[in-house]
């Protein structure tokens, strides 16, 4: 059955328990979706990918071939509290990791998933990161920001079209299940990682609008498009305007065929976002002055087919910055690319933690540094100053987004997702 097809209700239902998390959510996931369960593995553990990164074969794709992300989305930022790491608890830990992968099919229709690891978490060890590999600390990235650096061991990104899934894998990993899907659980977390903190979040059309009933920071008079896959209105993730699964893995050294992962807990500010800019500005602001003026976005953007036409847009930044007064996100960005390809794969979702309108930025790339990079783009600190443009306002985004958390993660290769050393052989 398609996402699409399941209906708006179920869908939004199945968000909320996602939301709240724990057994009384699995079972009500369980109940919802009985007539139409994820399904179960036909890959053999051992044959899968070395790149855990490796979702965009396995998740659906729309008309255009663009990839859709999983509809639901839980982030378990994890403390180690083992002994070690010693052996014992990697074994564990994998058995743990392969008990998912035997329960659900990978992909959209049962679960992806990847395993990080912090800074803080190399930290421990007295040999340092391979050289390999770009991991620094997180850290505030424009002035206008003032962000707490995440400081968790490590982080698991769970996603699927069903909300059982998500949450079934994390009572399965937190101990609490002896049977997932029908397959037993052979390994859990249990005394190596606390989880210190869920985020969870969603993307899909129609399901920003259900939510925004439940968010603070969304005008009463529900302004979310019907359409929209994302709170800000609009279609994101187009195929040109995301980095290929290839641009965004590590080439050499240890960690070959592992990424890295950036994530962000952004705060939307939807009243300023809906209430004091029309639809044309809201169009320049994400696009660029262009796009508003030619009228090319219908709705949340869909009719842009597979790229959101942005290639001669990073040209222009400065121009408009300076005589229209304005410039957009994707302009901005755009301009920090290899050749035409952007350097990030962005995997983020929208999110209602703390009863908010907030977003969940979670990226790939190849280095931290390409992250850096682009996010100064998006700072716009050259457009900036001597034109409308400020530091926040007419500046993409800025303005609606407040950043409030921040952090880095290695994505090890499979062989190493299990409690790595710094520089395995
Ligand atoms: C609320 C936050 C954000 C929203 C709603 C948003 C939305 C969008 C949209 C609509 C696009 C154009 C189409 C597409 O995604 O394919 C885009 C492009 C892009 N965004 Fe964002 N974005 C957000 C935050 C960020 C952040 C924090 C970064 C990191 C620096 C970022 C990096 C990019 C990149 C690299 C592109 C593609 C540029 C290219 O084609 O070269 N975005 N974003």
């Amino acid at each position: 059955m398609s996402r699409r097809s399941r209906g708006l209700p179920r869908r939004a239902f199945v968000r909320s328990a996602v939301a709240i998390g724990g057994a009384s959510a699995f079972a009500a996931c369980l109940e919802r979706e009985a007539d139409d369960g994820p399904a179960r593995a036909s890959v053999d553990p051992d044959d899968r990918p070395e790149r855990q990164h490796a979702w965009n074969s396995a998740v659906r794709e729309d008309d255009h071939g663009n990839y859709l992300l999983p509809e639901h989305h839980v982030l378990c930022c994890l403390e180690y509290v083992g002994d070690g790491p010693t052996e014992g608890e990697r074994e564990q830990l994998e058995a743990a990791f392969t008990s998912l992968e035997r329960a659900y099919e990978w992909g959209s229709e049962g679960l992806a998933f990847t395993v990080g690891y912090s800074p803080t978490y190399f930290d421990r060890f007295d040999k340092d990161l391979s050289e390999a590999v770009d991991l620094p600390q997180p850290e505030a990235l424009a002035p206008i920001e003032d962000p707490e650096p995440d400081a968790y061991d490590a982080l698991v990104h769970l996603a699927s079209d069903y909300g059982q899934a998500v949450v079934g894998a994390e009572e399965a990993l937190a101990g609490e299940l002896e049977e997932l899907n029908g397959v037993g659980v052979e390994g859990t977390l249990e005394g190596v990682f606390d989880v210190a903190e869920r985020r969870t979040g969603f993307v899909g059309d129609g399901l920003p609008a259900a939510e925004q009933a439940n968010a603070a920071d969304v005008p009463d008079s529900e302004p979310v498009p019907e359409d929209a896959p994302l709170f800000m209105g609009f279609k994101s993730g187009f195929r040109e305007n995301q980095a290929s699964e290839d641009r965004v893995t590590i080439r050499d050294g240890p960690f070959e065929d592992g990424t890295t992962t950036h994530l962000s807990k952004i705060d939307l500010n939807l009243h300023q976002w809906y209430e004091q800019d029309s639809r044309e500005q809201r169009v320049a602001k994400m696009f660029c002055p262009a796009h508003a003026d030619e009228g090319r976005l219908e709705g949340a953007g869909h009719n842009l087919g597979d790229g959101a036409d942005v290639d001669d847009c990073g040209e222009t930044a400065e121009t408009d910055a300076r005589e229209r007064g304005v410039v957009g996100h994707t302009q901005k960005v755009a301009r920090v690319r290899d050749g035409d390809e952007p350097l990030l794969l962005r995997r983020d979702c929208s999110s209602t933690d703390g009863d908010r309108a907030g977003l969940h930025f979670l990226s790939h790339q190849r280095r931290v540094a390409d992250f850096v990079a682009t996010r100064e783009a998006m700072t716009g600190a050259d457009l900036a100053g001597s034109t409308a443009v400020g530091s926040r306002t007419n500046n993409g985004i800025l303005q609606y987004l407040t950043v409030r958390r921040r952090a880095n993660y290695l994505v090890p290769p499979r062989r190493h997702r299990s409690l790595p050393t710094p520089n395995p052989s």
